[in-house]
């Protein structure tokens, strides 16, 4: 039989072979892009969170997809850390968290990222706030766009620089206080979102420097996922789009939280 077809294959003009032969590719490149997708979305064992480690950081935790990680987190045991700039919201969601999960610990930090004061401090406070904690989880979630859409030309220079300090550095220096603590524990999970905007999107004009940071955002994940898998530490970044609430799926709740999302890498 083998023989039969290897003579059949023989006897076929050399540029079928080839084209066949890319074809059979193409088929298995797809079927295994498929069957991972339905192991990740349907048969990947549940994560135990608190394997990272006890307590998760929230930026932006006061409202919208922050606030739905929050509770999400708490639910799952986790002790939070919530960044915000309203010291009132934050006191709200905080009083909300412990009444649905009274033993949840709690810490605030109140910080506004776009305030010119140098974005350096939110490093210094936030290294502060997770010192001698067993930090696990770092949701990088605080993001803000334009007001209204715009023509770059037209963009007011405050609100270039508010998107730049809270999306891009913010983010980065977050990310940087955090670090270190994870690296000495060897585990770890960095969620950072980015936006449909930067990737879904082939471009997203009027709202081009909100779409750039998001694009910046997309890369450090990528880069810091490489640099730092050695280390345990996981890093992904969900790219949302039009979302309002963002619930996390019972069964990949870092992976994959019920928005629209790409995963750039798997936790
Ligand atoms: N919602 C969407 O449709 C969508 C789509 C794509 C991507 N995203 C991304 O998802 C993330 C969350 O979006 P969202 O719509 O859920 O946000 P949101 O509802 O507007 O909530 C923003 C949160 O960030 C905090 N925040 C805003 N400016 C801040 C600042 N300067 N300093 C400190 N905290 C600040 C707010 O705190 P205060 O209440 O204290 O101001 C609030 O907790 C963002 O990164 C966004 O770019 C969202």
């Amino acid at each position: 039989m083998l023989s039969a077809c290897t003579n059949h294959l023989l006897t076929q003009p050399m540029w079928l072979l080839l084209f066949s032969s890319l074809g059979f590719i193409s088929f298995l490149k797809t079927s295994t892009l498929l069957l991972n997708w339905v192991y990740a979305t349907f048969l990947r064992p549940k994560k135990d969170l608190k394997d990272y480690g006890s307590w998760a950081v929230i930026t932006g935790a006061t409202d919208g997809i922050g606030k739905a990680f929050a509770h999400q987190l708490a639910q799952k045991g986790l002790n939070l850390i919530l960044v915000s700039r309203n010291p009132n919201k934050l006191k709200t969601v905080s009083s909300e968290i412990l009444a649905e999960h009274p033993g949840t610990k709690i810490k605030t930090v109140v910080f506004d990222f776009s305030s010119k004061v140098s974005t350096r401090t939110i490093q210094g406070v936030m290294e502060k706030a997770v010192e001698g904690l067993n930090v696990g989880l770092l949701i990088n979630n605080v993001g803000i766009t334009y007001p209204a859409a715009r023509f770059f030309h037209e963009v007011d220079e405050k609100v270039w620089m508010d998107i730049v300090r809270v999306n891009l550095e913010g983010t980065s220096r977050v990310t940087r206080a955090v670090l270190p603590g994870m690296i000495q524990r060897k585990r770890g999970a960095i969620v950072n979102i980015g936006s449909g905007a930067s990737s879904v999107m082939p471009s997203h004009p009027l709202f081009t420097i909100y779409a750039a940071t998001k694009a910046y955002v997309d890369q450090l994940s990528r880069c810091l996922y490489v640099e730092y898998k050695r280390y345990g530490i996981h890093v992904q970044c969900q790219q949302t789009e039009r979302s309002r609430q963002c619930e996390l799926s019972p069964r990949h709740e870092l992976a994959d939280s019920g928005c629209q999302h790409r995963t750039v890498s798997v936790v």
